[in-house]
């Protein structure tokens, strides 16, 4: 790991905000401290935070009781605030591509380019072609200021403000590598979206966000049963554990999961279409959503390769005794994005 003190790491999702602190050691990374803390419902809708004390006020209630007392935070950002595309531009140097990559990024990203923080990483370098791939990432400020704003309104310092599907990709790649010769997805279905992000030859080849994930399913079977949205969500995390108290929920699942499935293979048919790389070797689910052996099950049956789920701790112990571990283990598939981002260091570049 690199040099300097870890950050916090603070996901702010849809449907519940996740904390994470990590210390490290001579032998790895120790996770130290744990939260989770829900979100009312239209708290934040479609990625905007539309009652920020609602949040201002979760930041307080979680950093309390995970007793956290540091304040440099790693943020991050996802859904439509973010664009990612691999693009090729001629082989540069570093100072030159810095100085060229505005103007690439204006050829590449549909917004006006003084509304975005642009940032790149090189993926490959093909001198004999003359050539290079970029991973051009473009971030809206106006959401970025949104983040940073309400995590300060809570008396945080936010260092580093990442992309979702980038802190899932640092963690399962600390987990796990990237396997040189593999195509494979790593899918993050949370409670607003459904995030796709396809590795091939060590790196990032496509992202894709898909705007519908576990509060699609529940409003499917508040609507179908005319329940309570909240009543919905508990019937729904109990077929998930396999109690279900009435079959029609459990079909009902079945069809929403399938769409949902329908829907990712789509993408995964566009990347291969386009990419001409032909193969998936395996999919992995993260996001609270991937508890529903349904939705693993569906996606697996349209992609026709192993589902895996991503055990976020598989390389990080606990240490300490203030990580709960009912807590770890009902929120263990939560966990990856705020994870990902508690590996950040207060030395690093910042967005
Ligand atoms: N045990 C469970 N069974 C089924 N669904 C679950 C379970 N636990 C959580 N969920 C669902 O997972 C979703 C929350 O997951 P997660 O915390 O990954 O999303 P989020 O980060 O809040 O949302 P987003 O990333 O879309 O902004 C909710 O829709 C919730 O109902
Ligand atoms: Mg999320």
């Amino acid at each position: 790991m690199s040099e300097g003190k870890n950050l916090v790491g603070v996901d702010i999702g849809t449907s519940s905000i996740k904390v994470c602190q990590l210390k490290d050691t001579r032998k790895g990374p120790r996770l130290v401290k744990l939260g989770y803390t829900p979100l009312p419902r239209q708290t934040i809708v479609d990625g905007h935070i539309l009652n920020a004390s609602a949040v201002v006020e979760a930041l307080n209630r979680v950093f309390t009781e995970a007793k956290i007392k540091d304040r440099d935070v790693a943020l991050s950002i996802s859904g439509q605030a973010v664009i990612i595309r691999k693009i090729t531009v001629p082989m540069m140097t570093p100072a030159e591509l810095d100085e060229q990559i505005q103007w690439e990024a204006e050829q590449h990203i549909p917004f006006d380019i003084k509304d975005v923080h642009v940032d790149y990483e090189v993926l490959r370098r093909r001198p004999e072609a003359g050539q290079m791939d970029l991973l051009l990432v473009a971030a809206k400020r106006e959401e970025v200021a949104d983040y940073t704003d309400i995590a300060r309104q809570a008396k945080l310092r936010p260092v580093v403000v990442d992309i979702d599907a980038f802190t899932v990709q640092n963690i399962f790649e600390f987990n796990r590598g990237l396997p040189p010769d593999q195509t494979f997805a790593i899918i993050n279905v949370g409670a607003s979206l459904a995030s796709i992000n396809i590795i091939s030859k060590e790196a990032s080849a496509f992202t894709r966000d898909i705007a519908n994930g576990g509060n699609y399913i529940s409003e499917q079977i508040q609507k179908q049963l005319g329940v309570p949205f909240e009543q919905a969500e508990e019937f729904k995390v109990m077929v998930s554990a396999g109690t279900s108290p009435n079959p029609q929920i459990g079909s009902i699942i079945d069809t929403v999961c399938d769409s949902i499935a329908g829907e990712i293979q789509r993408s995964l048919d566009f990347f291969h279409a386009t990419s001409g790389e032909p193969e998936m070797h395996r999919i992995f689910l993260t996001g609270g959503s991937s508890n529903l052996p349904q939705l693993m099950n569906a996606i697996g049956r349209r992609a026709r390769v192993g589902v895996e789920l991503i055990p976020p701790l598989e390389r990080i112990p606990i240490e300490g005794k203030d990580v709960n571990p009912q807590l770890l283990q009902a929120r263990a598939a939560q966990l990856c994005v705020a994870l990902g981002l508690s590996m950040r260091k207060d030395r690093e570049r910042r967005l």
